[in-house]
């Protein structure tokens, strides 16, 4: 698997003389280092089916661009350079920021500039994350074209250090038979068709490859990261023959891990799984994708229904880790999760969600939608009034659902994104805890975000 680490540039860490004598005994945080990343957006010509040169954008050359990788305390200083011919930006999804290096529409970098996103990660954050360009209209056109990649946050005290890790990063996309991107004119139908649920195509990518081998040892545990970096696909993973403990979400680890058959991950959430290698060394086997109805009747694609293969899991040949096939046992207890406490809400915020509006509007960048002091509480009960699903996402702050359709969630868990099925009503909690400012909030299928599917929360 091509898995891509960035090269970081570390300067050294910032320690003032005597603060560590000060610091409470039993503060375990390492010392802040300043992370500094050179991230460029340019123009490249690559393979995403080999043998065939697609003209696309990339991130420091590569589709997906580099995995990002920061501690819990970091300072991070990334300069971004704009080398494409069109405006973007760089959003940091699902990272708690300051309002200026949100990479939000409010922030355009025009071609040719440089932009300095700076920003710490604060403790109690780490969890698999990513970047990708956020200006108004053109979102989705600029992650079709490969501008998209992962962000690793690790903690200090990771109950599940050492265990082998795969980041998986999952988008789809379609090519014209020239190798050149599918994207059809805006008034054509098969432009409504996309506008309406959302690109797809059938080309299923991990890690920028199209059905690429993993590889796995009998015996073994392996941890994967999974994004949806897809524009609107929503994928149900499920590896036959396994089981798949889930351990995490878009914001880390939950309390305790979750015995699942298949997994779904809705456009731009993130899943943490473990895997146990049970198979015997030299087996093979694919990994699906299931079908998942998330579409209106008139424009559900052909062969929706129909599992796709993801990518192909090889059990590699020799002796199983430490002589038998049955991997180390999943710890019982990952972290502690504190429930944020609904009585401490001051508001509930309503809102709805019709086909390509919110609360009936379309998006206005100079409209706030929702105005929240520094510091509150809220509840916000999201409601999807129509027929297809909307994955809705809220920038800046991370959240814990509260109930779906009246069911109480099981365990407290951090999200920046929460899939609202057809007609149901997903009610979450948040605390702007730090950071004014004027923060997106949107269905993430990104075709209905770029048509107005969003408003601002503005928060002081
Ligand atoms: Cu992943 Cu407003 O974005
Ligand atoms: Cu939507």
């Amino acid at each position: 698997m091509n898995r891509s680490w960035t090269l970081l540039a570390f300067s050294a860490p910032l320690v003032t003389p005597g603060a560590a004598a000060q610091a409470p005994a039993r503060d375990l945080t390492p010392p802040r280092r300043t992370v500094e990343v050179s991230l460029s957006a340019a123009p490249a010509r690559l393979e995403l089916v080999p043998g065939t040169a697609t003209d696309l954008y990339a991130y420091n050359g590569t589709v997906p661009g580099p995995v990002l990788e920061f501690r819990e305390g970091d300072h991070v200083v990334v300069h971004f350079r704009n080398d494409l011919p069109v405006t973007t930006t760089v959003h940091w999804h699902g990272l708690h920021l300051p309002f200026a290096a949100d990479g939000s529409p409010f922030h355009l970098v025009a071609p040719g500039e440089t932009y300095d996103y700076e920003f710490d990660i604060p403790p109690g954050t780490a969890g698999t994350y990513w970047y990708h360009p956020h200006p108004n209209h053109e979102t989705g056109r600029q992650v079709a074209h490969g501008l998209y990649g992962a962000i690793v946050v690790r903690a200090p005290d990771d109950p599940l250090a050492g265990i082998p890790e795969q980041v998986l990063v999952l988008s789809d996309n379609r090519l014209l038979p020239d190798g050149s991107l599918d994207l059809p004119d805006p008034h054509s139908h098969p432009a409504l068709v996309d506008r309406e649920n959302g690109r797809e195509g059938p080309l299923l990518l991990v890690n920028g490859r199209e059905l690429p081998e993993l590889s796995i040892r009998s015996g073994e545990m392996q941890r994967w990261r999974i994004v949806n970096a897809s524009a609107g696909r929503m994928y149900r993973l499920t590896i036959p023959g396994h089981a798949l403990t889930w351990v995490g979400t878009d914001g880390g680890l939950f309390e305790r891990p979750v015995e699942v058959n298949d997994i779904t991950v809705a456009p731009s959430e993130r899943v943490e799984v473990l895997v146990r290698g049970t198979d015997l060394p030299g087996s093979r086997l694919v990994v699906f994708d299931l079908p998942y109805d998330r579409y209106i009747p008139q424009t559900r694609p052909r062969l929706w229904n129909c599992p796709r293969k993801l990518f192909t899991l090889r059990y590699a040949e020799g002796p199983p880790t430490g002589g038998n096939v049955e991997p180390p046992p999943v710890p019982a207890t990952l972290r502690r999760v504190e429930p944020l406490d609904p009585a401490s809400a001051t508001t509930t915020r309503v809102v709805t969600l019709s086909q390509g509006l919110i609360n009936g509007k379309q998006m206005d960048m100079a409209r706030v939608d929702v105005d929240a002091p520094l510091g509150a509480t809220e509840i916000w009960e999201v409601e999807n009034i129509v027929g297809m699903d909307h994955p809705f996402h809220l920038h800046g702050f991370r959240f814990q659902v509260l109930d779906r359709n009246g069911v109480p969630e099981p365990f407290p868990a951090w999200r920046d994104v929460v899939n609202v099925p057809r007609h149901e009503t997903v009610r979450f909690i948040v605390r702007y805890d730090d950071f004014p400012g004027k923060w997106m909030f949107h269905c993430h299928i990104l075709d209905h975000e770029d048509h107005g599917m969003m408003g601002i929360l503005q928060v002081n």
